[in-house]
């Protein structure tokens, strides 16, 4: 538990993770929800310095304890390490505690059996009395428990797919992301174990009053800045008849605004946020049903 001292300072602290797959995306995340923060080279703290927030970088491993153990407020951290604390948490009898929050649309990743090749995989049963090298062994171990086969589970520390060539194991569970690492080891994906996103996740403690304010912000802007991702905002001019096609062919908009051209007869602008991106084709059929000067711009925020 934190000190008084520190909890006086009513400062928030997230941990993020230091240096892999959800780092550039974590850090962006908080510069997009307008945080500022003084980052030496190596530095583990980062101090905040237009908010109340500061944010340590760490192993994403250590992310659910400094959590739990309410060292930080929040973490952002992969499914992947949270499902696998939590069951280790489980397994040593003592609950995780931590919450998660938000699922956030970034650090994509499945975590797969993996089988070298020529290794004849015909679902769950082929694995039965096979050595299977994890770093996630917990996640493994309730997968195989749920299929009802029995295998040894051969825990690594990381690199986890050279193992079979080493014969310390016969295939392997591990991250898949863009599937480049199985290739480079001549390993096949076999089975998806956990579809795997990053998560905010959040201390079992009640968040002091007076960092709650801060906390509220912090998840609101959060929230705005994952709606507005991938969103567009779209500006044309069309002849008035035109507005029912442009509807149509507008990707995931709600009711566009339509402003009337001044000297123009029936010709309006149309402006509308799109909830997808908008692809050449879609101007081009934009196009083809009379909508001229069409501009598509990036949306930066939006507070519902
Ligand atoms: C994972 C996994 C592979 C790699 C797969 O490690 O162990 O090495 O990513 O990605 P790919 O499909 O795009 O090739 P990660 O970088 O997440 O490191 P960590 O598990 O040690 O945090
Ligand atoms: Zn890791």
């Amino acid at each position: 538990m934190r000190d008084v001292a520190n909890a006086a300072e009513a400062r928030l602290r997230i941990a993020l993770q230091k240096s892999g797959r959800l780092t550039d995306a974590s850090l962006e995340l908080l510069s997009r929800c307008g945080l500022k923060v003084s980052r030496g080279k190596d530095q583990l703290m980062c101090y905040g310095e237009n908010m109340p927030l500061d944010v340590l970088l760490v192993r994403d491993d250590d992310i659910p304890d400094l959590v739990q153990e309410d060292v930080c407020d929040l973490g952002l951290v992969g499914l992947n390490v949270v499902e696998e604390k939590r069951l280790a948490f489980e397994a040593a009898g003592q609950p995780a505690l931590f919450e998660v929050v938000r699922r956030l649309d970034f650090g994509r990743c499945r975590l797969c059996i993996a089988v070298p090749d020529g290794f004849e995989y015909r679902g769950a049963a082929s694995l039965a009395g096979r050595r299977i090298a994890t770093t996630y062994p917990h996640v493994l171990r309730r997968y195989l428990e749920e299929r009802g086969v029995e295998a040894q589970i051969v825990v690594l520390s990381g690199s986890v797919e050279i193992a079979p060539r080493l014969g310390r194991a016969d295939l392997i569970c591990d991250l898949v992301s863009t599937g480049s690492t199985l290739a480079a080891n001549h390993l096949r994906l076999a089975d998806v174990v956990l579809e795997s996103q990053a998560v905010l996740i959040r201390t079992p403690v009640p968040i002091p009053e007076d960092k709650q304010d801060w906390a509220r912000r912090l998840l609101m802007r959060i929230d705005g800045v994952e709606e507005v991702k991938g969103s567009k905002y779209i500006m044309l001019h069309a002849p008035r008849a035109a507005l029912p096609a442009i509807a149509r062919l507008l990707p995931g908009s709600e009711a566009p605004t339509v402003i009337p051209l001044e000297g123009l007869g029936d010709r309006v602008a149309v402006h509308a946020v799109c909830r997808e991106n908008v692809f050449w084709e879609t101007l081009e059929q934009l196009k083809g049903v009379g909508a001229s000067s069409v501009l598509v711009l990036p949306v930066e925020k939006m507070l519902a």
